[in-house]
């Protein structure tokens, strides 16, 4: 008889926004733009945004100890961290070398995740395979993004999208298999970089006054080609892993998807065929956090005690290179 397949489970989530509110009312004052436009076109409501010298780091430690409030982890088992971020704190040292000495995790290693809005599912599958190696034991996977250091407060198209926040997730090993993660698509296609980009800063074009008096350190992008591209990449992956996995739309528990904009998630989950209840939407609350928003979706859904060991759970991202995908989860025993 062969033994059972490890998986890596989740056992213990956190998650992190800065205190700091902007409306949409108060991004009226300095934009051409309303309210009811922001919300029609996008769900979104407000975002949390960093103040005060705050940063990507600063909100993934503050992520890692509310989870650790809830869990019992001591910093020196702690095997890797991964950080999913396209705004690490610098281009170098990683954010991930940064939380490690903050906090004071001496038996750790652990590098940043470059893959945008997709950063936490990268992440989380990479984790994945670390555990189910049997080479470690305690895998902390964040997806932090502080998407204000690179927007560009002029730009009424860009500006209205994002927010700053961060999750975490930590992965542990499930011997008999029976929880965690089970399965999961993953993509990359490069011929979505003309459509969302941040150009300055890189080999290609390190910073220079000239560049920076372009705008070229602020997010770029083709909201049309991306949002038409999104719709049908989220929704297409979805219904594969769904489908490769025998779950039909009675069997999920909870779909928890990228949150861009509201009519992106209604796309994909109409696509499953599910109901309102069976799907997380928090882009009214939090608005884009890139890397953030599948585990800050994941830890409300624990918060609001929506899921039961033995659920069904498929999430699913879309976001620049472009990247994107889908993972489904069996939920197990988590605080
Ligand atoms: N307020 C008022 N008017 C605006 C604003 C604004 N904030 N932004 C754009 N407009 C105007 C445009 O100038 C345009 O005017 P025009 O017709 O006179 O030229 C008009 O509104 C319509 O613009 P569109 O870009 O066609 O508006 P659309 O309905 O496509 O919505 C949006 C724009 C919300 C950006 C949409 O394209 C979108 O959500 N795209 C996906 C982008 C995204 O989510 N990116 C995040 C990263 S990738 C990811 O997470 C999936």
């Amino acid at each position: 008889m062969s033994s059972p397949r490890r998986t890596a489970t989740i056992t213990a989530v956190g998650k992190y926004l800065p205190e700091k509110v902007v409306t949409n009312a108060e991004l009226e004052e300095s934009l051409d733009t309303t309210d009811e436009w922001i919300r029609s076109r996008t769900g979104i409501h407000q975002r949390h945004m960093v103040s005060n010298g705050e940063t990507t780091s600063d909100m993934t430690v503050a992520a890692i100890r509310n989870l650790m409030e809830k869990y019992p982890l001591d910093v020196d088992k702690i095997d890797c961290i991964i950080v999913g971020t396209v705004t690490p704190d610098m281009l170098f040292p990683s954010t991930a070398a940064i939380v490690q000495q903050k906090l004071g995790a001496s038996n750790a290693w652990g590098f940043d995740l470059s893959a945008a809005c997709s950063g936490f599912l990268f992440g989380l599958d990479t984790g994945t395979r670390f555990i189910e190696s049997g080479r470690y034991e305690k895998v902390l996977v964040v997806g932090a993004d502080a998407m204000s250091a690179v927007i560009d407060p002029s730009d009424r198209s860009t500006a209205i999208l994002f927010g700053d926040g961060a999750g975490v997730v930590l992965l542990e090993p499930c011997e008999d298999g029976s929880e965690g993660i089970m399965d999961s698509l993953l993509r990359i296609d490069g011929s979505g970089g003309d459509y969302l980009y941040m150009i300055g800063g890189g080999s290609r074009q390190p910073a220079t006054a000239e560049s920076v008096a372009k705008g070229d350190h602020f997010l770029r992008q083709d909201g049309r080609a991306v949002y038409k591209a999104a719709v049908k990449g989220m929704a297409d992956i979805s219904a594969a892993i769904a489908q490769r996995n025998g779950l039909k739309a009675e069997n999920i528990r909870l779909f928890i998807p990228h949150q861009a904009n509201q009519r992106i998630i209604d796309a994909s989950a109409e696509r499953l065929g599910l109901a309102a209840e069976q799907v997380l939407s928090n882009v009214a609350m939090y608005a884009n956090t890139t890397a953030g928003t599948i585990p800050l979706g994941i830890c409300d859904a624990v918060e609001d005690k929506l899921l039961q060991p033995g659920d069904n759970v498929l999430l699913a991202a879309f976001g620049a290179g472009f990247t994107w995908g889908g993972i489904y989860i069996k939920w197990g025993h988590t605080v």
